[in-house]
């Protein structure tokens, strides 16, 4: 496990604003408010505990919120908060228009969503529609026979004749995808775990009952949805086998099993007529989006998720990104000029980490040069033209703190695969807001998730004391996507694309540019911009990530330290 040295000492800042703060494009009642906005996700177990047991919740957030503010975040998304038997930690619901107790009451919401609405802020949900919890009364009915009013509001197979599963899918989760229930004498589908049933979106019922509890969160001041596993919802009708993969793809998946090709449980073509339909669901009401977690294979299918006409989501995950987990010039340049030319125009939603996947400095962090990458990454999240995405604690370079024993483990997938798969549960410690007890976090004796060991220099009390902190400069880019017209919203131009070393490119608008240049080597490099697609030969520095880039520079000669990230305005 890398820890995240201390930050760098002495990041100098020149902020050089092209135009006069548009506070009126970021108002509440914008209703595209939404395509550049930061949206941060909060793991609400993990944020702020306000009554000390040990598990953050809502009125934890809601204290944080002038803490929100003051990183210029325009949304929260909330990971599920609802009724749950927390197999999946909230990702198995039992009741969708009802707040779990153990994170606080309906009025606790509401009081969160005026609050935030006072502050610009707005409250995304995160919203469940493959699956229930097995505990769902949907479900418990569903089981219960063959002919009851739900028994088809899941997916019921009968098992082969030999009493195996209908058919060789897997879990993600790891095992078969199926679960013999007695009572029916059928098997269920779970993509995920067994306590997570898939629900049948072929049944109008289904859909109908899941518009309608989207509708209930709307009304109550909701701006939108994350829809977890989106593109999950249908299954091939025949459910055929799946095919195993072949050449360099075969192989066996993490638990142990013969890796398949997904063809029939994931993606299917079904999905788009049920995000038209949830979009129109959406546009009753003013400035709501939808926001799809979409894991896909390329940016082609990722285009598809827009919709043909616009007309399905507005921020469909772009995962081609953040998660490419090295450091490669050619290919950050390939997959930024991809996001700005093939997705029809459209904005796409950049992100590096989320609660699913280990800390961004676990996967580009060298151990050496980590506080210089913490901050190369948060150059890269919120200069080009798009909509981003911060996890709780990534603007204050937090890591993994995985668990160390099996015993210590919470997330059911690592204590079934420990050690090979030690869970979520190292992307997912409690929020590190000071150097007292609990971080801060809370006041229990015990948290769920033991706090990060580092957590005595890295918090948010301490960044914000110092100005050279990795906190400060996520302000520092925040508010200026927000107050330069050309990185609010000007083009994105890729330029000195021979250079492997360092990737620059431009945000232009108005006739004007700024250029952002990004040295991806431990080593110093120094780049030479003029006559590569920048017209222009001086550099009027905006902001760097590292100390006395100097007020001004000459284009041909920008020189910047390993992994130094460097913004400045193009001039004749
Ligand atoms: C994706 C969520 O992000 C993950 O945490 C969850 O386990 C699965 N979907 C199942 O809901």
């Amino acid at each position: 496990m890398r820890s995240l040295p201390k930050l760098l000492s002495c990041i100098c800042l020149s902020l050089a604003l092209a135009a006069p703060a548009l506070l009126d494009a970021q108002g509440f009642d914008n209703p595209n408010w939404w395509r550049h906005a930061v949206i941060y996700e909060i793991y609400p177990r993990s944020f702020a505990d306000s009554n000390g047991d040990g598990i953050g919740d809502l009125n934890g957030i809601t204290r944080r919120l002038d803490y929100l503010k003051g990183l210029g975040v325009d949304a929260i998304w909330i990971t599920p908060f609802y009724p749950s038997p927390q197999v999946d930690f909230g990702y198995d619901i039992s009741d969708y228009r009802a707040i779990d107790p153990q994170f606080g009451t309906m009025a606790d919401f509401d009081r969160l969503v005026a609050e935030a609405k006072k502050r610009d802020i707005r409250i995304i949900n995160d919203m469940v529609l493959n699956h229930t919890s097995d505990k769902d009364p949907w479900f418990i009915e569903s089981a219960s026979s063959r002919n009851n009013p739900k028994a088809d509001w899941y997916i019921w197979a009968d098992g082969k004749p030999n009493g195996q599963p209908p058919n060789n899918w897997q879990s993600d989760f790891g095992g078969s995808a199926w679960q013999y229930v007695k009572a029916r004498n059928q098997y269920y589908y779970h993509e995920f775990y067994k306590e997570q049933p898939d629900l049948n979106w072929r049944n109008p019922a289904v859909k109908n009952a899941m518009f309608d509890i989207c509708r209930f969160w709307m009304k109550k001041g909701v701006m939108g949805f994350r829809l977890d596993a989106i593109t999950s919802l249908f299954e091939d009708v025949a459910l055929k086998d799946e095919p195993y993969l072949t050449g360099p793809e075969a192989g066996l998946n993490e638990y142990g099993e013969k890796k398949l090709r997904h063809i029939y449980t994931d993606n299917l073509p079904e999905v788009h007529d049920i995000l038209r339909q949830l979009r129109q669901v959406v546009n009753e009401y003013p400035g709501r989006i939808l926001i799809g977690e979409t894991y896909l294979p390329n940016v082609g299918e990722l285009a598809k998720m827009y919709g043909r006409n616009n007309d399905e989501l507005q921020l469909p995950m772009d995962t081609q990104l953040g998660f490419t987990n090295h450091f490669s010039v050619p290919d950050f340049r390939a997959k930024l000029k991809d996001a700005e030319t093939r997705l029809n125009g459209n904005v796409p939603l950049f992100v590096f980490e989320n609660h699913d996947n280990p800390r961004s400095i676990n996967r580009y962090g060298d151990g050496t040069h980590d506080a210089a990458i913490a901050r190369l990454l948060a150059t890269i999240l919120l200069t080009p033209r798009d909509a981003a995405l911060i996890y709780y604690g990534e603007e204050i370079g937090m890591v993994n703190h995985d668990p160390k024993s099996r015993d210590e483990v919470q997330d059911p997938v690592g204590r079934k695969y420990w050690p090979k798969n030690k869970g979520r549960d190292g992307e997912r410690t409690p929020m590190q807001w000071n150097a007292g007890p609990d971080a801060g976090f809370s006041t229990a004796a015990k948290t769920w998730l033991p706090v990060g060991g580092d957590y005595k220099t890295v918090n948010v009390a301490a960044e914000e004391k110092d100005p050279d902190s990795l906190l400060n400069y996520y302000k520092k880019l925040i508010q200026l996507r927000r107050e330069n017209a050309q990185l609010r919203d000007g083009d994105f131009v890729s330029v000195d694309e021979s250079n492997n070393n360092v990737l620059s490119y431009l945000r232009k608008k108005d006739g004007r540019a700024v250029v952002v240049s990004l040295n991806f080597t431990a080593s110093p490099q120094t780049v030479n911009l003029t006559g590569k697609g920048v017209s222009g030969r001086h550099a009027k520095t905006i902001l760097a990530s590292y100390a006395n880039p100097g007020n001004t520079n000459d284009l041909s000669n920008i020189s910047l330290p390993p992994y130094g990230a460097y913004i400045a305005e193009v001039q004749p």
